[in-house]
């Protein structure tokens, strides 16, 4: 038997959450074709797996890599992670069905230079990607606020019928051209407005199409996040579809602890709908500098401001100090502008870490000066940090949290196990030596402890450095 690619002796963790076994790996094409004691075997490549772990390549569940699969498609930050899949279009912002336009109000800095990557369809989106050849593979959830910002000029408001309607529409087209489902940022003041009836409206779509989820940036993380996880339980329950709850987490001193109800209500809703979260290994959030977001954090750390360049890198507190005004003051003068938020709690991400229906996801956003460390680190910080040196997970809960769970929950039905006639999307690491090395004064530095990522069979990390290889794709959602 001879194969492409034949990875000799390594120890399995197969993304099913299972225990590892030692096996050699048969790579043809873009396919994993055997998986065994392969003695006969024979490989035009053959790597020499011994001492590491090989696992499905990581699907990163939540990021907002839009624009840099695009334009920055060899992806430095997610394939020296391990990740081989990026879910983008999260928190309600897609660069795709998207109308350039004037005004966009800041949460869209998110998705970097999304006026002008002009793709005003799923497929013009998929186009573009397909032309880019990213490194990693692309699934694209559709924004309720992109869809708000195609009809509608003032974003403060509840959207009429008749606009809901023309969402509705262009949502149900999208899934049509392969999107993986809709995303809210309802905490943003592009969406806030929107009442519960707007995204039930919405989510029902989603019903008619296999596989397709709800994911949303809840209206509150800080001291309304009670209520709004339950609005969220809500507005799937009514809809009839799956929710996943975007990087949950219990922002500001006076709601730490409260993941436990949260957790609570979210394993009550599960005997009777489908809900999943995702989460990120750090206690601080980052996005656009908000008052409100501000307002839970003792400490801000202001990465960009497109009026102040200069002043990326320094805290809000003592910006606003040198201009003699106060936060609030100084966030008008910074806006646009994007910060890390320093407000929330260890117990808090460890239950959360833990809970059996969360997945792994960066939330890392691309293409700022100074980005919040979960952009290079992520992944490698789960297995280093919370795995190996505090054993918070086991490695195969963790790897499953990164691969097998997060690919049924977006009906990836040939990525996330291996097993023969899955596609050969692989990372093979070092367990006594992964680790992130990403942190929030140098924040852009890759990870240690990956060997080799593949994917579609071909290897886009070679020995810890990056080939050329771009075999990454846009994955459209079957049954369309
Ligand atoms: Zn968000
Ligand atoms: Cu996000």
């Amino acid at each position: 038997m001879t194969a492409d690619i034949l990875i000799r002796d390594a120890n399995v963790l197969d993304g099913t959450g299972g225990a590892a076994y030692r096996a050699d790996i048969a790579i043809t094409g873009d396919t994993i074709t055997r998986v065994g004691h392969l003695p006969d075997g024979a490989g035009d490549l053959t790597l020499d797996a011994k001492g590491l772990v090989a696992a499905p390549g990581f699907i990163d569940v939540h990021t907002h890599d839009d624009w840099a699969v695009i334009e920055d498609p060899g992806l430095a930050c997610k394939i020296t992670q391990g990740v081989t899949t990026v879910v983008v279009g999260n928190c309600g912002i897609s660069a795709a069905p998207f109308a350039p336009r004037n005004g966009l109000p800041a949460p869209f800095g998110i998705v970097p230079r999304i006026n002008e990557l002009r793709a005003p369809t799923v497929s013009a989106y998929a186009d573009r990607v397909t032309a880019a050849a990213p490194a990693v593979n692309v699934r694209l959830l559709v924004g309720h606020s992109t869809l708000r910002a195609g009809v509608m000029q003032d974003l403060d408001r509840p959207a009429t019928a008749s606009e809901v309607e023309t969402m509705a529409t262009r949502l149900d087209h999208a899934l049509t051209e392969g999107a993986t489902g809709l995303s809210s940022g309802l905490d943003y003041p592009s969406a806030s407005a929107a009442p519960l009836e707007e995204m039930v409206t919405l989510a029902r779509v989603l019903a008619r199409h296999p596989d397709a989820l709800y994911t949303t940036h809840i209206r509150d993380e800080a001291d309304g996040v009670i209520p709004a996880v339950r609005e969220a339980l809500r507005t799937a329950k009514s809809a009839e579809v799956p929710l996943l709850l975007s990087h949950h987490k219990c922002a500001g001193a006076r709601n730490f602890g409260k993941s436990v109800q949260t957790l609570a209500m979210i394993d009550r809703a599960r005997s009777s709908q489908s809900v999943s979260l995702d989460v990120y290994p750090y206690t601080a959030s980052s996005s656009a500098l908000l008052p409100h977001f501000a307002e839970a954090a003792p400490e801000v750390l202001v990465i960009w401001s497109t009026p102040h360049p200069d002043l990326a890198g320094r805290m809000l507190d003592d910006i606003a100090a040198d201009w003699g005004t106060d936060r609030g003051g100084a966030i008008a003068r910074l806006s646009p502008a994007a910060a890390v938020y320093f407000d929330m709690d260890d117990a808090d991400l460890d239950r959360i870490l833990t809970h059996p229906a969360a997945m792994i996801g960066s939330d890392g956003i691309p293409g700022t000066p100074k980005p919040h460390p979960r952009l290079w680190g992520t992944f490698p910080r789960v297995l280093g940090h919370y795995v190996r040196d505090r054993a918070l997970l086991s490695l195969p809960t963790a790897v499953h949290k990164m691969t097998g769970l997060s690919a049924a929950r977006f009906g990836l039905s040939d990525r996330g196990l291996i097993k023969p006639g899955m596609k050969a999307d692989l990372t093979l690491f070092d367990p006594a030596t992964i680790i992130d090395r990403a942190d929030y004064a140098a924040s852009e530095r890759a990870s240690l402890g990956i060997a080799h990522v593949l994917v579609g069979g071909q290897l886009a990390l070679h020995n810890g450095a990056q080939t050329t290889a771009r075999a990454g794709r846009f994955l459209h959602r079957k049954g369309h």
